[in-house]
């Protein structure tokens, strides 16, 4: 038996270590963790970009962090990849189509850093503001210079304008309160609930122009805000306004930005991101050796050494997300992501590109009132605690890639509760919600209002396992899960399932047990199974489903900052 065991094991790793999986761009301390955490796979590091020369026809997965770009070229001479991970939350790097077309999964890490990358930019604008690298420039010059020369500005009182309030605008702006600074900030999408808690207010472009002393750029990159900061955006600003790029460099047009410094229309400017960066890392920007090649080369590297020599400008080389504790999360979550996936479990994967097919999110409704105090509430009404209301909105910030044709919730309250704060941080314009009773809570019959411990200790360990989760385990004047799967199944067969099949995106919010239920169907699970099978509390279940509604892939999301009581 024991030879049975340990001959199974090494027939598990062998197939582990014949997935190889090659690093990019990675440093001796990510090696050496990575080297820790995937043990069991065979793996290649290289501490530079990939390239043509460096990819190799044996590679199974290839992770690559932002400095990497992954081209069609190179997807077509890895015949056997079937993963690409992007150490970075964005992947503008990476050709999807051509990962898409050969059905490569592209996963990335989608949240690890908006705090490290908050704090960068206001490293950047107080050494801007207090004009620390002259200081400190003097001080090991042994220059005297008048105190005139070295003053600065405060920013107690200054106007600050956002551009882009997701995860990282965010805690700019929860900084930018704590130095008294008025908040005005821009999105495509407005979040009026973080408006009010928060206290700034949503402008136009024109008024946050026009009314900030400080302009910071925390939108992604798109087609349609290439070069958002242009000469006519810049003529629209207060003499003197300091401006603070941690997003990217396209952002701004780089040219222009140069003429506003002499123009003095900006009076100092942070950069940690621009245009042709590429050559600030290779530290080839005011060689000729490209220049005669390429006159794009040419003028973007004219700009930088335009910038790197004016004393109003810090220019530093893409490294806001450059901490720690950063790193070591994108690491756990490179780590992990790569274990599931070759366990067959997807997560952090980005949205595809060509399914005609809608996508399927689940959300168990997050922490009510009774929840905190342990009580069973099944169809029950119980109001979200104020950790409810602000965990929903985490999920919304997960969600953010997807845009939703329609949400359903149940009748009780707290869905509802969940689902309209989780809406509020996803900035879409307005979803269209349909409440029905198909997809309410358990009815606990008798149990309802019962202190779940209280319960475990006179029912004892065995049948209240069976009562919580059980397939068909009576409750006295309750439900059973097989009553709850015999009406959210159909319902999600005859309302939901079309919808999705008519290309839509669906978010459900409803509850533990109801979900349960669901996932029974669309996952094909064994009434045996479904005892093991939990509804996370603070993440979503993505499905890609099939014309039946059954799972044809799962995509688990988590905010690591959520956590419940989920064993009782
Ligand atoms: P997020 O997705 O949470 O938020 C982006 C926000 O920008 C959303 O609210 C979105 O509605 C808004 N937005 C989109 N297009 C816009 C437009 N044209 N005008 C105004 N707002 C617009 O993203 P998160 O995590 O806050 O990151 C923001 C950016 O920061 C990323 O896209 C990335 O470019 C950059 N970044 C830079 C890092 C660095 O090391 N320098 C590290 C991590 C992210």
């Amino acid at each position: 038996m024991l030879y049975m065991l340990h001959s199974l094991y090494t027939t598990y790793l062998t197939a582990q270590r014949m997935n190889t999986l090659y690093f990019y761009d990675t440093t001796e301390e990510d090696k050496k963790i990575l080297e820790q955490s995937l043990s069991k796979y065979s793996l290649v590091f290289y501490s530079t970009p990939i390239s043509i020369e460096t990819i190799s026809e044996k590679a199974s997965a290839i992770s690559v962090f932002v400095t990497s770009t992954v081209t069609r070229e190179m997807i077509e001479k890895m015949p056997d990849l079937k993963l690409i991970s992007c150490r970075s939350a964005g992947y503008n790097n990476i050709d999807i189509q051509a990962a898409t077309e050969r059905n490569i999964t592209v996963v990335t890490v989608p949240s690890y850093g908006e705090h490290t990358v908050a704090e960068y930019a206001f490293s950047l604008l107080l050494s801007l503001t207090r004009r620390l690298p002259e200081t400190v420039k003097i001080v090991k010059d042994a220059v005297c210079l008048s105190p005139n020369l070295l003053q600065g500005m405060d920013l107690y009182n200054k106007t600050i304008g956002i551009i882009g309030t997701g995860k990282i605008g965010k805690r700019v702006i929860d900084i930018a309160k704590g130095f008294g600074m008025n908040v005005i900030a821009y999105d495509l999408f407005q979040d009026t609930v973080a408006a009010q808690q928060s206290s700034f207010s949503y402008v136009s472009l024109e008024e946050l122009y026009r009314g900030s002393d400080v302009i910071s750029l925390h939108a992604p990159l798109t087609q349609e805000n290439t070069h958002l900061l242009s000469d006519t955006a810049f003529s629209q600003m207060k003499q003197g306004v300091y401006i603070i790029n941690t997003a990217r460099g396209e952002l701004i047009d780089t040219k222009a930005l140069i003429l506003a410094l002499e123009k003095g229309i900006v009076g100092g400017v942070g950069l940690d991101v621009v245009e042709g960066e590429k050559l600030l890392r290779e530290r080839c920007s005011v060689t000729a050796t490209h220049s005669h090649e390429d006159p794009h080369i040419l003028e973007e590297s004219f700009y930088i050494t335009s910038l790197l020599s004016n004393p109003r400008v810090i220019l530093t080389p893409h490294t806001a997300y450059n901490t720690k504790e950063a790193i070591e999360r994108i690491l756990a979550t490179t780590s992990d992501t790569i274990q599931k996936f070759f366990e067959g479990t997807i997560i952090n994967e980005i949205q595809p590109q060509n399914s005609s097919c809608g996508r399927l999110v689940l959300v168990r409704h997050t922490e009510s009132e009774w929840n905190a105090r342990g009580i069973w509430t099944g169809s029950r009404d119980a109001k979200l605690s104020i950790k409810g209301f602000e965990d929903a909105r985490l999920l919304g910030d997960i969600l953010r890639d997807i845009t939703f044709q329609h949400a359903y919730a149940s009748q009780q309250i707290r869905t509802m509760e969940t689902l309209s704060s989780l809406l509020g941080a996803l900035q879409q314009p307005v979803v269209p919600v349909t409440r029905d009773k198909a997809l309410n809570e358990r009815d606990y019959g008798e149990y309802t209002g019962k202190n779940k411990h209280e319960m475990k200790k006179i029912l004892g360990d065995d049948l209240f396992e069976k009562v919580r989760r059980g397939w068909n385990t009576p409750i006295p004047q309750g439900e059973t899960l097989k009553h709850v799967y015999q009406r959210i199944v159909p319902y999600y067969l005859e309302e939901i399932l079309p919808r999705i099949r008519r290309g839509e995106n669906i978010l459900i919010v409803s509850h533990g047990n109801a979900l349960r239920a669901l996932m029974k169907y669309i996952e094909s699970i064994s009434d045996e199974e479904i005892e093991n099978t939990e509804m996370m509390f603070g993440g979503a279940v993505t499905y890609i489903l099939d014309n039946e509604g059954r799972a044809k892939r799962k995509d688990i999301r988590t905010t690591s900052s959520l956590t419940y009581d989920t064993h009782i």
